[in-house]
């Protein structure tokens, strides 16, 4: 699919985003895994946790839709995982894969799990090798660092200390959720603070969880238990709303009902010190923060960002490339290698595609330098499969002088299928257009 952004002067309008792709993957998982029903409202019906969801039923997992965003799951306690009798195909999803190696590892089930070629090339070898320290049984291609992996689950699993290399909230939850069931207490320390959903909603539902600084640690022995969660709206999902508002002329608009976690609200704080002109109203209400963000079009300075930010906002860099593109001055972005083992190596695919668009962008080993503030003309790019690069280059078309076309754009139906509906409710033009096949040979 190609989609055909057109420049646009103006967004203006309310709207939501759909649910918060983190949260929604941990509501079904911890759902599945934990005693009696969990009534999950606002869950993201994305292909992304549409895997999750997929996976889970192969498992035995009862799952009821009962209206859109809204579904009901059967928890399973200690020993209803059933032997999945094909495999558990993950999709484009690395939280799912990650997670479930995670809960997989402490049932006493065989397990294969695959995915597309974005995933089957993502390391692996980081939640498998702390998890084998567990006495936990895994093993894949690549000497048991890339999927198909095979999970000889085990009841037996042992409670050990973890201090991890990068910070990660997807290696940190598979060690949490397999500590579970493990005997002894399991510690995670990492390096920075990744985002702690897994952590509140194990809480929530009455699991406890030891949160001293960078460090969580469970004790096996307690299942969640079920209960209500509501799904606030996804900040990286908000991010492109949020950018595109902040440099189209004479933008006003509200998204609603975000979620603002701080592990995850570092795009707020950046696009401030940039200069953007943001409104945040707190919503009241149970589960995690949520708030009405309203951005009103601002000029935007570059920054450096780098550090313990990173990890808050580590999604949303491409579009806060994007940001930078149209800030006067230069903005670097450092200690993001992490943006190379993603969907697609995001370093590489921003500076190409942006570079190509006429963005003055360097690419470095973690991050990139880019000096904005020039006037863009349109024209073709590629969105590297990837539901992030996609949407943040459709942004940038937005703010050119004629349309950018998006070829190998599908992808963001990964984590925001109603990106262009979206957009267009506020006032943009966006066009999904035909085959991919020779306009990708075309770029
Ligand atoms: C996620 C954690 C982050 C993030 C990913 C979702 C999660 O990855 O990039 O999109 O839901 O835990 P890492 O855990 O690899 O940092």
């Amino acid at each position: 699919m190609i989609l055909e952004v057109k420049p646009s002067c103006r967004l203006n309008g309310r709207v939501g985003v759909p649910g918060d792709k983190s949260i929604s993957h941990r509501a079904a998982l911890l759902g599945a895994i934990g005693q009696g029903v969990t009534r999950i409202d606002g869950f993201l019906e994305s292909e992304d946790c549409l895997a999750t969801l997929h996976c889970l039923s192969l498992l035995g997992t009862p799952i009821k839709r009962l209206a859109p965003g809204s579904y009901e799951i059967q928890g399973l306690g200690w020993d209803g995982f059933q032997e999945p009798t094909d495999v558990l195909n993950c999709g484009n999803s690395g939280t799912t894969m990650r997670l479930l190696i995670g809960v997989l590892a402490s049932q006493p089930i065989f397990s294969v799990l695959t995915g597309d070629a974005s995933l089957r090339d993502r390391p692996m070898g980081r939640v498998i090798e702390p998890l084998r320290k567990m006495e936990a049984r895994i093993f894949g291609r690549g000497g048991d660092t890339r999927a198909p992996l095979a999970v000889l689950g085990s009841g037996n699993l042992k409670g050990k200390t973890h201090r991890l290399p990068v910070a990660s909230a997807q290696v940190k939850s598979a060690l949490l959720l397999a500590g579970l069931r493990a005997k002894g207490v399991t510690v995670v320390t990492e390096p920075g603070r990744s985002r702690n959903h897994t952590e509140l909603m194990l809480q929530q539902m009455g699991v406890p969880v030891r949160v001293d600084g960078l460090t969580a640690a469970v004790e096996g022995g307690t299942l969640p238990k079920g209960g209500e969660i509501t799904v606030p709206g996804d900040i990286s999902s908000a991010a492109y709303l949020m950018v595109a508002a902040a440099v189209l002329p004479d933008s006003d608009i509200t998204v609603e009902n975000v979620g603002i976690n701080s592990t995850r609200a570092g795009i707020i704080e950046v696009l401030q010190s940039m200069g953007a002109d943001l409104e945040i109203e707190p919503l009241l209400g149970g589960g995690e923060p949520r708030a009405n963000i309203r951005v009103r079009t601002s000029p935007l300075r570059g920054i450096e960002i780098g550090g313990s930010i990173v990890p808050t906002l580590i999604d949303e860099l491409p579009v806060i490339a994007v940001a930078a593109a149209f800030a006067q001055g230069t903005t670097i972005v450092k200690d993001a290698a992490e943006l190379r083992v993603k969907e697609c190596d995001r370093i590489a695919a921003v500076a190409q595609e942006l570079g190509r668009l006429g963005v003055d962008i360097e690419e470095r080993a973690d991050g990139w330098v880019i000096r904005g503030g020039k006037n863009f003309s349109g024209g073709r790019a590629r969105g590297w499969g990837d539901h992030r690069i996609v949407m943040a280059l459709a942004v940038f078309g937005l703010g050119v002088k004629s349309p950018v076309e998006i070829a190998d754009a599908e992808a963001v139906s990964i984590s925001f299928p109603e990106f262009v509906t979206t957009l267009r409710k506020l006032g943009a033009e966006v066009e999904e257009k035909g085959s991919d096949l020779q306009d990708t040979q075309a770029v």
